[in-house]
């Protein structure tokens, strides 16, 4: 039985065989309407989210299956105390697949090794994000045809953010990518990042403003200042607008360079950019469901909960 706590879970290849089953979804979804008749997925959300839970949720159900859940802590039983590993064993005689978001990192970890069902780790802290790096993964190769040969830009909390974290960490496995970090000094990239790209001969450069670079990108990889992050209102302020990408900055973008981001927004992508034919941040959004209904189907099979 598999889980998806991180996106090295899956080698590159299986990857490939995820993102091709996504396209086929995507191009042919009556095919699949009934592939989870009679499974259930529980989504056990201690954290606020829209599109992760809503997109599992809408995945399941485009493939015929049933979900349930919670979507704050304070209405499950983690607010009389239960740990997740008790919730895990809980989860698993109700459900088929479980899908965990959590503040704490490693929680989803802790919830794999006590769920006997599939665990998809939906965000645990600061730590990783893998079902948002299938998305973009996915979203990437729809737009530039190959997950090789791309310069990466990647702006914002490029410290606490989880989506920059996981995508940098599948990333390194493909061939000839150059990252760009574009952030303020107080939310550059961690060491841990930087020392392993340094090891494995990855190129990156650190930068301050998006005006610098954004020329020569292929794609811009933006994200939001998160406020649940910091420890103290006042250094919230201060950075919460420092990245504003606006119209007459994406005149000095390449024709060809895609803007994403995980979303939610809040300043740091001007609504009047999202009618350049370049945002492609809602279009990654719809990638997401079809790239959670093939992740759905992949790990119900390995767990015996579906034909092969
Ligand atoms: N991208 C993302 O994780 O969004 P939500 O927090 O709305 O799930």
């Amino acid at each position: 039985m598999r889980h998806l706590i991180t996106p090295q879970d899956f080698t590159v290849e299986e990857l490939e065989q995820l993102f091709d089953l996504a396209d086929d979804i995507r191009l042919h979804p009556d095919t699949y309407a009934h592939a989870c008749d009679g499974r259930k997925m529980a989504t056990c959300f201690y954290e606020p989210s829209t599109r992760t839970r809503l997109s599992h949720e809408s995945a399941m159900l485009g493939l015929g299956g049933q979900v349930m859940g919670f979507s704050e802590a304070s209405s499950s039983s983690a607010a009389k105390g239960e740990s997740v590993a008790d919730t895990a064993r809980v989860i698993s005689c109700y459900a088929d697949i479980m899908v965990i978001r959590h503040p704490k990192e490693g929680a989803a970890t802790v919830a794999s090794h006590f769920a006997s069902i599939p665990v998809i780790n939906a965000g645990d802290g600061g730590h990783e994000h893998p079902t948002q790096t299938l998305t973009d993964l996915l979203t990437i190769r729809n737009l530039k045809g190959s997950l090789n040969n791309f310069t990466i830009g990647l702006c914002g909390d490029l410290k606490f953010g989880r989506t920059v974290h996981s995508l940098i960490n599948a990333l390194v496995r493909y061939e000839n990518v150059r990252f760009v970090f574009i952030s303020p000094p107080e939310l550059c990239v961690p060491d841990y990042i930087t020392e392993m790209l340094q090891e494995k001969g990855i190129p990156y450069e650190e930068h301050i403003k998006i005006e610098d670079v954004i020329g020569r990108l292929d794609l811009l990889y933006m994200t939001r200042i998160q406020k649940e992050r910091f420890f103290n209102e006042e250094d919230y302020v201060r950075l919460k607008d420092f990245y504003i990408l606006d119209a007459e900055k994406m005149k000095l973008a390449p024709k060809d360079m895609y803007v994403l981001h995980p979303l939610p927004r809040v300043n740091e992508i001007s609504v009047d950019v999202d009618d350049d034919p370049r945002a492609a941040y809602f279009r990654q959004v719809q990638f997401g469901v079809y790239v959670r209904m093939a992740l759905i189907l992949t790990l119900l099979k390995s767990a015996g909960r579906l034909p092969e």
